[in-house]
């Protein structure tokens, strides 16, 4: 009788060991889809796909700082997601019902999750409701995991504070070196999908915020048009070019994860009603097709942008490699284009962004006091926080200059008007002539180079992996279009993707 217990037992334990090794060699780097075939063929549950997460990130977090909080009610959702797979519920055979995601932290939940923007001032701050990306998130029966590490307020706090430092987690690492900028804002987001810490992640961009980490750390991110994603429930900076993203390891995932977040959401009326127009009746998958690229004109600068982060004369050599590819599939280059007004549209780098400080002001007061709960309800506030509790903890900060410019303003005035009215120009006379005059269906840069491009005309761009350099440092490509172009974007990327599989993991630590 001993013995036979004892036989099952060992049984018992020998068939669980063999089942977490299995899982796991499945879940690093697995796509939704193949999660999704696993979970049809009871190799894997929802369950199990968290629990494999949460011991991910308590090996890994201590090193790379991409998590902030993770979800104590994450194994719950994930129970009930497998009970309605097992029950044949309808919307579990499809999309992403029981993957889990991490949210970046300035993006609201109604749940035990704290929503701070990566700021102690936020911590005791409680929203009225789920964000709107996030409540579609839930519809869809995705898990929340946690919240993702960001630059501390979306980077707009301090000009000197660097990317992917914030008072609560403090320096995120980039998985592949450790001393390459992993960037930002978004990066946590960019580092926990990288680093296989959870499956899918989503971001958020004003400008680079999502290209600029997925470039770095070698993932697939989608900054869509602005008002194609709901911005409610997301901690601002300015509405006019603020948007959700998804931050995944294939085009595939990301388009996934952006059916799901997609639409109209009361709380965002205006952009989301707008931007709902662009939405394909049945969908983003089915411009995931093989020979996306033939036929696509793709223009190319005369001159990369100056301020890309990598400039290695062997990285810039291998786009060269990377064009030809691009040419191979099908596409039509159209090289030695200029954009007009693009020494304004740099100069706003140069603290020159006047009506973003005055537009982040609104927004952000806006948001502090639609808050259920808080002790601090406008940015004079926040600023007054961060002072005494530098003091009160005698660390030092980083300066809070952005915030100190902002909380200066007062409403849109004359300055702000004129500078509005110079970036809707630059837009309608830079990046939109550009893309009619030569039918363009996208423009090509080199890592997120171009993104404030982007960011002035909330315009829609991809960022796919693109190779490392000689040190290991990943970079991508970026593929920018007109407003609504989300499809045609989605179609270059994807060919791009298949024609390359530039991605891989970053090395192991044990
Ligand atoms: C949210 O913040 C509070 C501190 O105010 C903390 O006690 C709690 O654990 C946090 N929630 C999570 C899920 O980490
Ligand atoms: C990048 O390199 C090019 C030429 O190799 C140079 O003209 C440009 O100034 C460099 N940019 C930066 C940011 O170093
Ligand atoms: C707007 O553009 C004009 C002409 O380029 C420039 O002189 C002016 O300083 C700009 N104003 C603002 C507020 O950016």
């Amino acid at each position: 009788m001993k013995m036979i217990t004892t036989g099952f037992l060992l049984a018992a334990l020998f068939q669980s060991i063999v089942a977490i090794q299995s899982s796991e060699f499945m879940i690093r780097e697995a796509t939704i889809d193949e999660i999704r075939t696993a979970f049809n063929q009871n190799k894997l549950t929802s369950k199990g796909l968290v629990e494999f997460y949460i011991k991910e990130i308590e090996k890994l977090n201590p090193i790379y700082k991409a998590v902030i909080e993770v979800n104590p009610d994450a194994i719950l959702q994930a129970e009930k997601a497998d009970q309605e797979r097992k029950a044949n519920s309808p919307k579990s055979s499809f999309g992403i019902h029981g993957i889990p995601v991490l949210l970046k932290d300035n993006i609201a939940t109604k749940d035990k999750l704290n929503t701070t923007a990566g700021s102690y001032a936020l911590l005791k701050s409680v929203v009225p409701r789920d964000a709107g990306v996030v409540k579609k998130l839930r519809e869809s029966g995705a898990i929340i995991l946690g919240k993702a590490s960001l630059s501390e307020w979306a980077h707009f706090r301090s000009s000197s504070a660097p990317s992917g430092w914030n008072a609560r987690t403090k320096q995120a690492v980039n998985p592949y070196v450790a001393t390459m900028d992993p960037c930002g804002s978004s990066t946590g987001s960019a580092i926990s999908v990288a680093a296989n810490m959870v499956t899918v992640s989503l971001g958020t961009e004003t400008d680079g915020s999502i290209l600029s980490p997925s470039s770095a750390n070698s993932i697939v991110g989608i900054k869509p048009t602005v008002g194609l994603t709901s911005r409610s429930g997301v901690i601002p900076i300015t509405p006019r070019q603020d948007t959700v993203g998804p931050m995944c390891r294939t085009v595939t995932d990301a388009v996934y994860l952006l059916n799901a977040i997609v639409g109209f959401d009361k709380f965002d009326e205006v952009a989301t009603k707008k931007g709902s127009k662009y939405i394909p009746k049945d969908g983003y998958l089915k411009h995931l097709r093989p020979g996306g690229l033939k036929g696509k004109r793709l223009g190319l600068m005369r001159t990369y942008p100056s301020f890309g982060f990598n400039n290695d004369t062997e990285t810039l050599n291998n786009f060269e490699k990377h064009f030809s590819i691009l040419r191979q599939s099908g596409a039509i280059l159209i090289e030695n284009l200029e954009i007009t007004n693009i020494n304004y549209i740099y100069s706003l780098f140069n603290g020159e962004d006047i009506a973003m400080s005055a537009e982040f002001k609104i927004a952000l007061n806006a948001y502090l006091k639609d808050l259920v709960a808080s002790p601090l309800r406008s940015l004079a506030d926040v600023i007054a926080f961060n002072n005494k509790y530098a003091k009160l903890e005698k660390i030092k900060e980083y300066p809070q200059d952005i915030f100190l410019a902002a909380e200066m303003t007062n409403g849109i005035g004359v300055l702000e008007k004129e500078a509005l009215k110079n970036l809707t120009k630059a837009s309608k006379y830079g990046f939109e002539k550009l893309m009619r005059e030569n039918k363009l269906d996208a423009l090509v840069t080199p890592y997120s180079d171009g993104s404030s491009v982007l960011a002035i005309g909330g315009y829609p761009g991809i960022n796919v992996p693109a190779g490392y350099d000689k040190y290991g440092g990943p970079y991508g490509i970026t593929f920018g279009g007109l407003k609504g172009s989300e499809p045609t974007l989605i179609e270059i990327a994807y060919g791009f993707e298949q024609a390359t599989k530039f991605r891989k993991p970053p090395p192991v630590k044990e």
